[in-house]
């Protein structure tokens, strides 16, 4: 089964779309962690649909109820369960998808899969609705992080092909990514989120999609945090991201780029930096902090890219599985014209939980 990930903090997500409820449950929190709730709650509104005109009209109130593993707030070190109750469902939207699958949606191999038994409502537990329980976790990771001296920000670095400002990979400005995790649209420059504002709003009158890119940084990490060959950051950090429903690919510092690049520029040399002199730096950081499936101590930086939304207001060729005729489909729900400015934080939130599970190794 895959609905778990991680193994010192293991978690699990379940329900689907249209469930009476969501949730996760996190085993391995250390006992004695003071959970801010409302600062999870915050997180997870940044991940929320309705929030603004580019996102879907499904409105949720995300309200997370903790069941078990907290003691006024503070984790025991039992098992903490959350779960978030489905309340805006539109389950009659779906009735044709029973029987025609949206192309580029799960519910043709699901269909298969599950022998026609899978929930079509809302995309069953294919629906990005699962990501909301998984930022409940990842904001409480995101807190232990921050106390163990880690920061993790991600932000959307293209959508359409519209590319917000670079950010230096050796010094990232937490600051700034702070700041744009604030807006709807969570890139730096104003004038960019304008134009991806206006690029999704277009596609959206066209019953359109577009796709795009997030871009993750993590600093304060120790070097030598990790394991070799197939359990390495990166690695771990690909399963739980490719866990973000329409992942296309995944690269690390200069990624692809990388290709085309001589050893002698992609190379990043080190130095003796830090206050006293006596840490091991690099000078660039093409390798995005990771070597050999460890940390180097430098930022870790990674992207994500992410397909345009699979369900769109066009008419589009599908076939009908019951018939077994071609079919025209017309989808009647409510979706995300663009879900990258939503998936930043579900970003943050796996790294969060990757990351935290890797430190807290013996523990
Ligand atoms: C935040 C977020 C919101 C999403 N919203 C929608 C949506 O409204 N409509 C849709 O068809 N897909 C949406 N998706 C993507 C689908 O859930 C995904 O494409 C589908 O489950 C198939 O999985 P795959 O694309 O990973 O192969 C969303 C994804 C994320 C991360």
């Amino acid at each position: 089964v895959s609905f778990s990930f991680g193994s010192n903090l293991r978690v699990t997500i379940f329900g689907q779309s249209h469930s009476e409820a969501i949730g996760a449950v996190i085993d391995g929190l250390p006992a004695g962690e003071k959970l801010d709730f409302g600062r999870i709650e915050a997180f997870m509104r940044r991940r929320a649909p309705g929030q603004s005109s580019v996102s879907t009209a499904r409105k949720e109130p995300d309200k997370p109820r903790v069941l078990s593993g907290l003691v006024d707030g503070v984790t025991c070190g039992s098992p903490v369960c959350v779960i978030i109750e489905n309340t805006d469902v539109r389950s009659a939207d779906y009735e044709a998808m029973k029987r025609v699958p949206r192309p580029a949606h799960a519910d043709f191999p699901a269909f298969v899969k599950y022998g026609g038994f899978n929930d079509v409502r809302g995309g069953g537990h294919f629906s990005a609705r699962l990501t909301a329980p998984l930022c409940f976790a990842g904001a409480a990771a995101l807190q232990l992080l921050e106390k163990r001296g880690v920061n993790v920000a991600a932000r959307v670095k293209s959508v359409a092909g519209i590319e917000d400002c670079p950010i230096d990979f050796v010094n990232p400005d937490f600051a700034a990514l702070k700041a744009a995790a604030l807006s709807d649209i969570p890139v730096i420059s104003e004038e960019k989120r304008q134009a991806i504002r206006a690029a999704i709003s277009l596609a959206k009158q066209k019953g359109d999609s577009v796709g795009g890119v997030v871009e993750c940084f993590a600093a304060g990490l120790p070097a030598g945090l990790g394991e070799p060959i197939f359990d390495g950051i990166e690695n771990r950090l690909a399963a739980a991201v490719f866990g973000i429903p329409a992942v296309r690919g995944i690269e690390f510092g200069a990624g692809f780029a990388a290709a085309e690049m001589r050893g002698s520029e992609h190379n990043d040399a080190f130095y003796m930096g830090g206050p006293d002199a006596r840490t091991v730096m690099t000078a660039t950081n093409n390798h995005g902090g990771v070597l050999g499936g460890l940390t180097s101590g430098m930022p870790l930086v990674f992207r994500a890219a992410f397909k345009p939304t699979a369900s769109i207001a066009q008419a589009q060729r599908s076939v009908d599985l019951i018939s077994e005729t071609d079919a025209e489909l017309q989808i009647h729900g409510r979706h995300d014209p663009c879900v990258v400015p939503r998936a930043a934080p579900c970003v943050e939130a796996v790294t969060a939980l990757v990351l935290l599970d890797f430190l807290l190794v013996g523990k």
